[in-house]
Parts: C-alpha cells; structure tokens; sequence
C-alpha cells in the first residue's frame, strides 16, 4: 500500500507517481475537447452560444495566420466559463500556461481588460482598463486578439470552421509532455 502520510513516503513511490500523473494528464485533449462542448449550452443572451464564439474566435485567428498555439488558445479563451463567468479569463489562462508562449498567456490572462473597450461604457466601467499594459510587448498582439477576432466573434451568419477542423491542434497543443516542457523550464529559469 502507498503511504498514508507525506512525511512516511519514499523516492520510488513519488516516482511511481509521477508516471501515474504523466498517464492522466496525456489525457488532457480529450478532457479539453469535453469543456469545449460544455460551451455549446452556454447561450446568456448573446446571439451565439458560447462554442460558436470559441470556434468563430478560432476561425478568425486561422484566416489572419495566426500561429498553431495561439489559434488554440483563440479556440480556450473563454473555456473557464464552464466554471465561472466572473474570473474566466484566468481560468483559461493558467490552463493554458503550461503549453503556450509567454505573451498567449498572457493575452488571454487579460483579455477581458481589452474586451472593455467595445462595452465597458455602457456599464459605467472604464473602457481604458487595458492601458494598464500599454508598455507590455504582447500589448500589440492583445489588441488584435480583442479587436479584430474575440469582440467580433458573435455572428450566427459568419462562415465558422467545426470543432472538427481544430481537434488535431489541440491535440498537439495540450499533447505536449508536461515532463518535457518542465525541463525547459528548468533550462530557461
Ligand atoms: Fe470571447
């Protein structure tokens, strides 16, 4: 039997854990795909439901030639939504931390502050709330996430791709040995 406390464990049973882990977390697509599906139910009052907003956001990203991580992280950016609407974006992104560049988490970490410019008005919030990062070097790219595909991403009438077309990216994406990328963290900390 494993050990029942902490302080009694030994190497070989955390290295037995490690593998077990390693085993569940390559299940991490399928898992993904699943909250992605969730989204479908999520309707709330806009014109689309919350899939076709991920898949549209998606698509927009693929016909402006976006990058293969970041058309997955358009695909996740509001998966947190599944569990809360109030702090989805940080949800999403901490998912995605381990898989994505730096500047696609953190475009995605914040993408609600740079959403508030088409909407924030009309909730007496401030509009400029994304100013705070005007000196970020992905401040550029946020901008284009927000303004040309996420904001624009609610139309029933767009030509959006299937979750089909993506699988393979998140396949890829969130396939990637977590065991693998923590040794290049490890070799770039
Ligand atoms: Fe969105």
């Amino acid at each position: 039997m494993p050990f029942t406390r902490m302080d009694q464990s030994t190497a070989a049973e955390w290295m037995n854990i490690g593998r077990e882990v390693a085993k569940r977390q390559a299940q991490m697509p399928a898992l993904i795909k699943s909250m992605l599906r969730q989204l479908e139910e999520q309707v709330d009052g806009f014109a689309t439901n919350q899939l076709v907003h991920a898949l549209q956001t998606a698509t927009r990203a693929v016909r402006d030639g976006a990058s293969e991580e970041l058309i997955v992280a358009a695909l996740c950016h509001d998966i947190g939504k599944v569990i809360s609407v109030v702090n989805h974006p940080a949800i999403a992104a901490e998912m995605l931390k381990p898989y994505v560049s730096r500047e696609t988490y953190e475009v995605i970490r914040t993408h609600q502050d740079f959403q508030g410019r088409h909407y924030y008005a009309l909730m007496g919030m401030n509009p400029n709330a994304r100013e705070q990062y005007t000196h970020e070097p992905w401040y550029a790219l946020a901008e284009k996430f927000t303004d040309e595909w996420d904001q624009a991403s609610f139309d029933p009438n767009y030509d959006t791709l299937p979750l089909e077309y993506f699988e393979p990216m998140v396949d890829r994406v969130f396939g990637k040995s977590l065991i693998r990328l923590s040794d290049e963290a490890t070799a770039t900390a």
